[in-house]
């Protein structure tokens, strides 16, 4: 199989290029290598590519950012999509487009469906749900929205905090937003059951299993740290409010959880624990022992 992923250097993109390398005819592409703001390189690019499959891992996906740069965001997140599905429409070729879990608006108190209807709060969601609905005009297509991403090949909120925790004695993160931190190695191998083109496309929530604040989060990402020997100047995460956040510009959603029953019910297998993943991360990417 000829897999095409996009996004190649970013925190998801790398972590599939090093699972599927092995296994899969693969190619990638960086954002200095391919701009899917640049339709026309797009359609140039991979055009000449031989390709079954493309996994789009590329978005514009600083949420702040995109606020005040709404058509940068939608050409991005919304229209490069949409390029990419027609390019694979006329390829015969399956296209898996990564989505979020910020298309909600977090009004919710129980995990979010398939089938629950997306009302973005931020241009990034905004410009991100509209990628999403031009990418399924293409049947067969696959859109997957995961939730607070964390893995090796880039920093993300955990690095944060365990970078704090070793350097100042104070630690705080907030504590009334709930989602469920994903592993960009439990995505990687989830992902190939999706692959061939029998399977069907539409939207699929991937996340682990669980939810969490970004509090408990932070606080069990440092006990982890603590459990492995790592040295650390702060123990506890101290709460903070997300109405303290005074320099966010965008909103987010308050509540985002994944239900992912529909992945369960199509595999047969339960994502692992938020818990456990974190644990599995710090020992692999921190511990001293
Ligand atoms: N991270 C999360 O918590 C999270 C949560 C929910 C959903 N997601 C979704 O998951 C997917 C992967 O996210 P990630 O965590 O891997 O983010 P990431 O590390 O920021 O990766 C995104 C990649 O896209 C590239 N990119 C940005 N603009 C581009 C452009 N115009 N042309 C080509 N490439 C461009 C970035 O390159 P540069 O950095 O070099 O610009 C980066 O390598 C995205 O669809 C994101 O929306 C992420």
């Amino acid at each position: 199989m000829k897999i095409v992923i996009l996004g190649a250097g970013g925190r998801l993109g790398s972590a599939l290029m090093r699972e599927y390398r092995e296994k899969f005819d693969v190619t990638g592409f960086n954002h200095a290598q391919l701009d899917l703001s640049d339709h026309a390189q797009l359609r140039e690019k991979l055009g000449t590519c031989d390709i079954d499959l493309v996994i789009n891992t590329a978005a514009f996906a600083n949420v702040d950012l995109c606020e005040t740069q709404r058509g940068e965001a939608f050409r991005i997140n919304a229209e490069a999509p949409r390029v990419l599905a027609e390019i694979c429409r006329d390829k015969n070729a399956k296209l898996i487009h990564f989505s979020t879990d910020y298309v909600f608006d977090g009004e919710k108190r129980e995990p979010y469906t398939e089938d629950d209807v997306a009302k973005p709060i931020s241009v990034y969601g905004e410009s991100k749900w509209e990628g999403e609905k031009l990418v399924l005009q293409t049947h067969g297509h696959l859109v997957v929205r995961v939730s607070w991403v964390f893995g090796p090949d880039r920093p993300s909120f955990i690095d944060g905090m365990i970078k704090r925790a070793r350097e100042s004695d104070q630690v705080d993160a907030i504590a009334d937003k709930i989602s469920t931190p994903t592993y960009t190695r439990d995505i990687a191998q989830a992902l190939p059951q999706f692959f061939d083109s029998d399977v069907p496309g539409g939207i699929l929530h991937f996340a682990s299993s669980g939810e969490c604040s970004w509090q408990e989060y932070a606080q069990w990402a440092i006990d982890c740290c603590h459990a492995e020997g790592v040295p650390l100047k702060a123990t506890t995460v101290e709460p903070r409010r997300m109405s303290d956040m005074k320099n966010w510009i965008a909103p987010r959603p308050v509540y985002s959880v994944l239900s992912t029953a529909k992945y369960t019910a199509l595999t047969g297998i339960a994502p692992r624990s938020w818990r456990d993943v974190v644990g599995d991360y710090v020992k692999g990417s921190y511990s001293k022992k």
